[in-house]
């Protein structure tokens, strides 16, 4: 594998010396220089090209960047990125004032992308899903967080995560694969809800161990979806087959899921629409991260933005995600993400580009490998056609990267007009 040096940056905000919180996360880790170099897929040095020069060999590529801003591939720490059909139709529905809710419960929302999934090839949800990680990788999202959810069978689950195995083999994107088996009760099971638990608990839960597809087990803890004591079972039996922890918890309504997943030692908890005080309290005593997911909030339209400021103020590890899934945020990109999300979450550029590299790497295990520009990490990098970190947030429209890298390679590069 080749070198590569990306030289003459406007600005290298490298996001080092780890995960931030608090007063940490808005410091601004700018680098002193204006290059990077890599090689055989890692980061070899980050400073002043003279100094870099030395390092080099002969045959490195170089990028002149002209002054442009350069970051850490964005970790995106919560999609569902894999799944069958569309539901823009249900959009249209929800603009015309249904609410998601009222569409779920009708036996539309998550259960219209099931049964769209169960019915897909694996090939059909490859090809979709590949399409997605390639607007990620356009838009500067090297890493990304994939569940199931979509199946609800051994089988269908299993065919999910064997697609997100693809995704990670067979594209530049680095996939994190998470089971969801719990994401919804099928309708089937309506008057038979401790069935479908302990199918997901003792079936499907160890079945997806065994076969090493996936790191994370998530459940959906939320009014409509699995109560606090359904998600304890659940999280408890993930644990045991040797699968981390994450939840999905307090988007519609808190029902002590944030509490339960901190004191079961989750890596992170995500949507927190509606947290309450101890649920912020819990968060910011421990390490699990508070992901928060502003896209969603915005396509619902609900209004309800996770209070940020609240989180950081009293220490929490925050993250913020895409969310990117077909009913609640059907949005790829991070980055057209980010300027809403700061405006609306109240977080600066720094703490907001903290939370979409380091602080989603850290929820995701990663942190010791990607989420920083750092000697010794992933070369994974993206380069912005904005000249600093404030003009990334203040120039709101333009989504697409200037170039990306991943584990070393260019993978994507803005085609001159
Ligand atoms: O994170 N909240 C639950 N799951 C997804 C939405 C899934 C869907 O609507 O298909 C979410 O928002
Ligand atoms: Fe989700």
């Amino acid at each position: 594998m080749a070198e590569l040096l990306l030289y003459n940056a406007g600005q290298i905000f490298t996001a080092a010396g780890g995960p931030r919180r608090r007063a940490a996360l808005a410091e601004k880790t700018v680098a002193d220089g204006d290059a990077v170099l890599m090689r055989e897929g890692l980061i070899i040095a980050v400073g002043a090209r003279a100094d870099l020069a030395g390092l080099a060999g002969d045959d490195c590529d170089a990028v002149d960047c002209g002054g442009r801003l350069v970051t850490p591939g964005l970790v995106d720490c919560h999609t569902h990125l894999v799944y069958g059909g569309s539901r823009a139709d249900e959009y249209e529905q929800r603009l015309g004032g249904a609410s998601y809710l009222e569409i779920f419960e009708a036996g539309g929302g998550i259960h219209t992308s099931v049964r769209h999934t169960q019915q897909a090839t694996e090939e059909d949800l490859f090809a979709s899903a590949r399409r997605r990680a390639k607007v990620m990788l356009r838009h500067g999202t090297t890493t990304a967080e994939v569940k199931s959810g979509y199946g609800l069978t051994t089988e269908a689950e299993l065919k999910m995560l064997r697609v997100a195995a693809r995704l990670d083999k067979e594209t530049p994107l680095r996939v994190v694969p998470t089971f969801l088996g719990a994401h919804a009760l099928p309708p089937e099971y309506a008057s038979r809800r401790e069935e479908f638990v302990r199918l997901v608990a003792e079936e499907m839960t160890p079945a997806v161990a065994a076969s090493g597809l996936a790191r994370y087990a998530d459940v959906f803890c939320d009014r409509g979806a699995f109560s606090r004591e359904e998600t304890e079972t659940l999280l408890r039996a993930s644990r045991e087959a040797g699968l981390e922890l994450r939840l999905h918890a307090d988007e519609f309504e808190a029902l002590g899921g944030t509490e339960l997943a901190v004191e079961l030692g989750a890596a992170a908890v995500d949507h927190l629409a509606v947290v309450t005080d101890a649920g912020v309290r819990a968060l910011a005593a421990s390490n699990t991260v508070a992901g928060l997911l502003p896209g969603t909030t915005i396509f619902l339209g609900s209004g309800h933005f996770a209070p940020a400021r609240k989180l950081v103020e009293a220490g929490a590890l925050i993250a913020v995600g895409s969310d990117h899934n077909p009913g609640s945020c059907h949005a790829a990109s991070l980055r057209t993400i980010l300027t809403p999300a700061a405006t609306y979450l109240r977080l600066r550029p720094a703490e907001m580009l903290h939370a979409v590299t380091i602080n989603a790497a850290y929820s995701l295990g990663l942190a010791d490998h990607v989420g920083s520009l750092e000697a010794g990490k992933a070369a994974d990098v993206a380069v912005f056609d904005v000249g600093d970190v404030n003009e990334l947030f203040y120039d709101w429209g333009p989504a697409r990267a200037w170039l990306t890298v991943a584990g070393g390679e260019v993978v994507f590069r803005d085609p001159p007009v």
